[in-house]
């Protein structure tokens, strides 16, 4: 079925370059990119995850020497990645690491630069369509659009996948109500808050019921009881069988949601695992923090560096990594060393992170 309203545009699951950074596409092209696709063809195959996969068993996104170059830079540079069914994955990294630009060829808005990739046993060049028609994708910049109310939103991206008008209906209420929003059902995308906006694009990631939900830095913005909240949310997507796989500067986000994780760096991947794997591997059990004057750190690390296995210069803290962060920090008193705050805590994927990519996670 196709959409009716004959001169609606939006931001849309589109087939170009950068598509889900909000490319805006009148309807006649939108047929063309999903034209393929109509709700209930899903029901059997898509709905219950075993499109192009009858056996069940298969990667929903597998991809082998992944590159993406834009003119001579290298943004993707060879990575190896399987996604599989009903887990959370997910993408970290600094920024500019080439997380979007990854997320994006997963999406199929953005042809790989070489490399192989399959996203739900498909290949995007050749079935783009069928591909994003099952794809729940949250880009990481808001796509809404502002000139619309919120459930007219919901509405309008429903019908671009030729779904009935009624069965979008029914499904932008159920999601209105599953994100808190049924009571800004009628304003306009331009009077909400940022949280409300985000909440809303995850919100219309869903209208197709996907299997596979590409969120990009889904809760930037957020307040920390939305962050929560929609922590909550994916959760429950997640034991609804959903394959999640996201991206995020927030390792607490990761530690909560992913089961699996990546670390990017440079178009590279520097390390995967298990949060507490990461974490294994690549800190130590506990971290002594200490807090100085200004300026001061460089100098005092250098007295300090022997009681610990290693030791982080930040501009605003020294973390020294050992096994026993309070023994350390009794071993800074006795040398009659007096830091202006310090604590001991276990090592977090934060120290993972500054570890492989010797930044912090700071935006
Ligand atoms: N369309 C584009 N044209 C040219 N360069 C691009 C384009 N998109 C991304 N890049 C570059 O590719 C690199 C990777 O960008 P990408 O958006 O994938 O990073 P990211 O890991 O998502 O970063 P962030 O955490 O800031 O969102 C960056 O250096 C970026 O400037
Ligand atoms: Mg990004």
């Amino acid at each position: 079925m196709s959409p009716a309203a004959p001169d609606v545009s939006g931001a849309v699951p589109t087939a170009g370059e950068d598509g889900t950074a909000g490319m805006r596409v009148r309807l006649s092209g939108l047929r063309a990119i999903v034209g393929e696709v109509s709700s209930p063809a899903r029901t059997d195959a898509a709905s219950s995850g075993r499109g192009a996969d009858p056996s069940g068993q298969g990667a929903m996104v597998s991809a082998r020497g992944l590159c993406k170059a834009y003119g001579s830079f290298t943004a993707v540079d060879g990575i190896d990645v399987e996604v599989r069914r009903g887990e959370a994955f997910g993408f970290l990294g600094p920024n500019g690491a080439g997380k979007s630009s990854t997320m994006r060829m997963i999406a199929a808005v953005s042809p790989p630069g070489g490399g192989e990739l399959r996203v739900l046993g498909l290949d995007p060049a050749t079935h783009g369509s069928q591909i994003r028609s099952r794809l729940g994708v949250c880009p990481q910049e808001d796509t809404l659009d502002t000139e619309l109310t919120v459930r007219e939103n919901l509405l309008i991206y429903g019908r671009y996948f030729g779904l009935s008008r009624r069965h979008v209906a029914a499904k932008a209420d159920e999601l209105l109500g599953f994100f808190q929003l049924t009571e800004k059902r009628g304003a306009r995308v331009d009077d909400l808050s940022g949280g409300l906006k985000r909440r809303l694009t995850i919100a219309r990631s869903l209208i197709n019921d996907p299997d596979l939900l590409l969120l990009d830095e889904p809760t930037t913005g957020l307040d920390p009881q939305a962050r929560h909240t929609l922590w909550d949310k994916l959760f429950r997507l997640r034991q609804q069988g959903v394959t999640l796989v996201l991206t995020t500067h927030y390792m607490d986000e990761a530690e909560q949601l992913c089961d699996r994780l990546v670390v990017m760096d440079g178009g590279r991947i520097v390390a995967e695992g298990s949060p507490l794997q990461l974490i294994r591997e690549h800190a130590t059990r506990e971290v002594a923090e200490l807090r100085f004057g200004v300026g001061d750190h460089a100098e005092v690390a250098a007295t300090v560096a022997d009681l610990a296995d290693r030791v982080e210069v930040l501009p605003d803290r020294i973390l020294l990594y050992t096994d026993d962060g309070e023994e350390a920090l009794a071993k800074v008193h006795e040398r009659g060393l007096s830091p202006v705050a310090m604590l001991a805590r276990r090592a977090t994927l934060e120290d993972v992170f500054l570890r492989l990519t010797g930044r912090t996670l700071v935006d």
